[in-house]
């Protein structure tokens, strides 16, 4: 089985993204053969510092590795080191209704909140449907925002194997229902566009401060408490083990426990996850000649596929 998921450049790793997107696909690793890539043409689409894109390029290597990503089996690329996919997205392109960019939410969405309505923005969904169908990927784990567009990569799939016989594989979805939205600290989803992100590898006294900004209702500390409807059980439970989980469960329901208290578990069990994480991207921060090797072999491995993706859809189209 093929696995394929993609991780823009375009900002500071959050909890949200390391337990809705990079555990997921970190956990899968084992399970078939994955490509792993950095989104650097998308981001493209909203960052048009060519030093920020380069840093948080860097960042994101530095950080799936240090969560654990294994470069040696995992194909780990830059989605530019692969322009396959570019050439892809016109063949693709050419088949794709405006309906169908013009339905999507993510879309939508930015230009609700003034991004300017460029091409490249509308037509993201389609470079995504080529990061996929290049590889011929049969799973794409990701979190609840991106399904819409695995839905428009198969809808596109389909599309083309109908005009022009089968040449991709439909590739599914893989949402891991229990983490699709993580809560932030003022419990909408968490996004580094809302200011409510926990920073994974942040200075450790912001992380801790975020912690403690959580938004919780006013209960005093002997008023009994319902975990399910808490911002700072919710992120708790996803970090704790089942024991944990239960145990801190039962004591809200007892009451005589106050959130400070919670928060102050909460970052405990935080550091003890992440610990490990920030002293391997200290290490790796220091040995970049190897990550950019990762890199270097991993696009090697993701152009051999995409090439000959690529060279099927150009016949089947009547390019060659
Ligand atoms: P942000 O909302 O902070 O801009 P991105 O849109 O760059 O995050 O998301 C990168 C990846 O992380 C996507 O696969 C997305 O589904 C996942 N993700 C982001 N925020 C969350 C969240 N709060 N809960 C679950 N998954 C998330
Ligand atoms: N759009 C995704 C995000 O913002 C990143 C991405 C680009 C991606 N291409 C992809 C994810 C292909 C999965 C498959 O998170």
């Amino acid at each position: 089985m093929r696995i394929l998921s993609g991780i823009q450049p375009s900002g500071k790793l959050h909890l949200g993204n390391y337990l809705g997107m990079m555990r997921p696909v970190l956990d899968l690793q084992d399970r078939g053969e994955s490509y792993i890539f950095i989104a650097d043409y998308h981001a493209l689409t909203t960052i048009t510092d060519p030093k920020l894109l380069r840093e948080y390029t860097q960042d994101v290597a530095l950080d799936f590795l240090a969560c654990g990503l294994d470069g040696e089996k995992a194909a780990f690329y830059r989605q530019s080191d692969v322009p396959q996919v570019t050439e892809l997205t016109w063949l693709l392109s050419t088949l794709t209704p405006m309906g169908l960019l013009e339905r999507c939410h993510s879309y939508k969405d930015k230009i609700a909140r003034g991004l300017t309505a460029n091409h490249g923005l509308f037509a993201y969904p389609v470079l995504m449907a080529a990061d996929i169908l290049a590889v011929q990927s049969d799973l794409v784990p990701v979190g609840r925002d991106q399904k819409q567009h695995i839905e428009v990569a198969r809808d596109i799939a389909i599309k083309f194997n109908n005009q022009y016989g089968e040449v991709f594989k439909v590739p599914e979805p893989e949402i891991r229902e229990e983490v699709s939205v993580v809560p932030g600290t003022d419990g909408r989803k968490m996004s580094k566009s809302y200011g409510n992100a926990i920073d994974i590898f942040g200075p450790a006294k912001g992380i801790k401060a975020s912690i403690m900004r959580i938004v919780t209702d006013s209960k005093t500390v002997e008023d009994v408490k319902d975990p399910d409807t808490c911002n700072v059980f919710a992120l708790y439970r996803l970090l704790a083990s089942p024991a944990e989980r239960h145990a801190m469960a039962e004591r809200y329901r007892a009451g005589g426990l106050g959130y400070g208290e919670v928060k102050k578990d909460l970052a405990r069990l935080f550091d003890e996850h992440f610990a490990p994480f920030r002293a391997k991207r200290d290490e790796l921060e220091k040995n970049l000649d190897y990550v950019h090797e990762i890199l270097r072999k991993g696009a090697d491995r993701a152009r051999t596929l995409a090439d000959a993706t690529l060279k099927k859809a150009r016949q089947a189209v009547g390019l060659e």
